[in-house]
């Protein structure tokens, strides 16, 4: 048997590549299409403190540095979404992590490419479990309810 899914919350962000490309109301238009409803939002340009926070599972890897240089280059746009199965749903709408491998029909896909900084820019983050998004969303939103 196979479980329903519940109703949960993800944390998005669209990045910085994202917002600069004018991509946020498209990401948005994806979530909302999907029939995930948006609990908060928030445009902002993260410090270092809350990217070392989201990003503690990478630190120490080769992409960790830049990837905070890049995270921190300009404002994204945070999201709370809500919806049943919404964390493993926004991961199918984002696509593979590499945008030139993305399925055609995700947001990567769709819309992302190779900048020559391999992997590094594709346009959005999605929580990878409930209990990620229960901690990340209080990074991001520490009076909404995870
Ligand atoms: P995200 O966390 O942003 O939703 O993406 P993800 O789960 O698909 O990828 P993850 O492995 O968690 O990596 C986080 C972000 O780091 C950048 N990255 N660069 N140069 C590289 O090899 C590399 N690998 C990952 C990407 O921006 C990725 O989304
Ligand atoms: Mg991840």
């Amino acid at each position: 048997m196979t479980d329903t899914p519940q109703t949960e919350r993800s944390l998005v962000l669209v990045k910085p590549d994202g917002y600069r490309r004018g991509l946020t109301g498209e990401v948005l238009r994806r979530i909302e299409a999907k029939g995930y409803t948006l609990v908060a939002l928030s445009v902002l340009t993260p410090t270092r403190e809350q990217l070392a926070a989201h990003y503690a599972e990478h630190e120490g890897k080769p992409f960790y540095q830049p990837l905070l240089e890049f995270m921190s280059s300009g404002p994204v746009t945070a999201v709370v979404v809500e919806g049943h199965g919404c964390v493993p749903g926004f991961r199918s709408l984002a696509g593979a992590t590499d945008p030139t491998a993305a399925a055609a029909g995700t947001i990567r896909g769709d819309l992302g490419r190779d900048w020559g900084e391999k992997v590094q820019q594709n346009i959005v983050h999605g929580s990878d479990s409930p209990e990620s998004a229960a901690r990340e969303i209080a990074i991001w939103f520490p009076d909404v309810t995870p």
